[in-house]
């Protein structure tokens, strides 16, 4: 009988208050957990904006407690679902005190613990299970992410097979929790073999041969690039085999890359300023243009701007807005020099993040073209919803010869969209979509349209 110390005293680890929180498999509390939120209709992963199919695929795959390997290129959340997936772990486990793999109090895993649990008394703490988030690197070692026997304790005099000889490594240390593997494919195949051997044999293979039983209950999570992008090798076939593979693709609609990209932008700039809908369409669809490759530029796109993009083309332009005091983005945060059309602070967003193939110094051009067009097709949308008010615009227009957005808004107050601190760039906006969709007018300064027929 082993006696086990929790908090100083003596505890039946097999009572109902503890029994819960030890000898359970971590893809059973995940499988509970997952299906008490669905019992209750709540969306498990609700930090993913769209991708349902996506989430109920990673659902059935969780149940089944599958690992499972997200493939896409970077920035569609391939990390954000790993992390969703980690808010379904529990909240607290039961430990071995000190244990550096958190291990089980009854089916411990680690040397040093089965001597504990020989030695007849045990002592426990409560653990937070583990989200281990490792890179995938080339250069990555045995000992990193496995284990390895530390040369300093055998020189102190600890013998080979003494407990505090061993370090775990990173996917040790997932023990009873989740291991989440970035870019699995660039791991060194030799170790993904070492790794494949123990998610399924539960054991390692030493270099020289001999067998270590290593009995470690995780879940295991990957994500890779698609294969031959960027020349990053792949993941290789036995454990791909073991894996299910889910693709991670770009956001499905505007709607989505809005929502991506509202969630995400600095948060201190969101309560300071308005990003009206006009702005936040035409900005993903900056970024979604750059994607579709229905454009023609002047160069091809190789590296494609990812949702990063569009998160922070959305932060520049606020934060542009913030700094001239404008309650809602206006035309001129697109850039900085508040002239007519200057578009350097979403070149900002995407420089770094979009990579053209032949021609790097056509970047400003290329930028330019996607923003016009993205513009283009946000007027034409407001044009077509909004033909009688701007047709009564138009009129004014001519009348006028000139409208200044800045001081004449209050004229227009009840034909604009939006809120009420939105009015000066709603009528910006509409008066932008004259000039481009009815040829009426012309944007001669920040905010100011002349009148222009033909
Ligand atoms: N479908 C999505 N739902 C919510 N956020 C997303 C989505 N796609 C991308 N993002 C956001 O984009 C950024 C990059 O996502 P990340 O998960 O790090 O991508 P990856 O791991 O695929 O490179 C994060 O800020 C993330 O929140
Ligand atoms: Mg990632």
């Amino acid at each position: 009988m082993t006696t086990y110390l929790l908090e100083g005293r003596e505890v039946d680890i097999w009572n109902e208050e503890l029994s819960y929180y030890h000898s359970r498999s971590i893809a059973e509390y995940i499988r509970e957990n997952l299906l008490r939120l669905e019992e209750k209709g709540i969306d498990p992963f609700s930090e993913i904006v769209g991708k349902e199919k996506e989430k109920e695929l990673v659902k059935n795959a969780l149940l089944s407690g599958s690992s499972i390997l997200f493939r896409g290129r970077k920035g569609y959340g391939k990390t954000t679902f790993a992390k969703a997936i980690a808010k379904l772990l529990p909240e607290k486990i039961l430990a071995i005190k000190g244990c550096k793999i958190n291990d089980d109090p009854v089916n411990p895993v680690c040397f040093s613990c089965r001597k504990k649990l020989e030695s007849g008394v045990v002592e426990l703490e409560w653990v937070k299970p583990r989200f281990v988030r490792i890179c995938g690197d080339p250069m990555m070692t045995t000992r990193q992410l496995i284990g390895g026997i530390s040369l300093q304790k055998i020189r102190e005099g600890y013998d080979l097979d003494s407990p505090e000889v061993f370090t775990p490594g990173r996917i040790l240390k997932a023990n009873r929790g989740i291991a989440y593997v970035d870019e699995l494919g660039a791991i060194p195949s030799a170790l993904q073999t070492l790794l494949h051997e123990l998610l399924e044999e539960k054991q390692v293979t030493t270099p020289e041969g001999d067998i270590i039983p290593m009995r470690i209950d995780l879940i295991f999570l990957a994500s890779t690039n698609p294969a031959n992008y960027r020349g990053v090798s792949d993941v290789k076939e036995p454990l791909l085999d073991r894996m299910e593979e889910i693709e991670i693709g770009p956001p499905n609609s505007v709607e989505e890359e809005i929502e991506i990209a509202m969630r995400n932008s600095n948060e201190w700039l969101r309560e300071s300023v308005v990003m009206p809908e006009w702005h936040a369409k035409t900005l993903s669809r900056v970024v979604m243009l750059a994607r579709s490759g229905e454009v023609r530029l002047p160069d091809r796109i190789e590296v494609e701007p990812s949702c990063r993009a569009t998160i922070k083309v959305f932060d520049h332009v606020m934060a542009s807005a913030l700094r001239r005091k404008h309650r809602a983005v206006m035309i001129s945060d697109y850039g900085v020099n508040g002239e007519k059309y200057d578009f350097s602070n979403v070149l900002l967003g995407l420089r770094g993040r979009m990579r053209l193939e032949f021609q790097a110094e056509k970047f400003e051009e290329v930028v330019s073209v996607l923003v016009n067009d993205a513009l283009e097709i946000t007027c034409s949308e407001y044009f077509s919803k909004m033909q009688k008010e701007m047709s009564r615009l138009a009129v004014e227009l001519g009348k006028r010869g000139e409208i200044n957005v800045y001081t004449d808004f209050t004229d227009f107050y009840e034909i604009l969209p939006g809120c009420e601190c939105e009015k000066v760039s709603a009528l910006e906006f509409m008066l932008e979509s004259l000039a481009r969709c009815a040829e009426v007018a012309e944007r001669v300064g920040d905010g100011i349209y002349a009148y222009s027929p033909g």
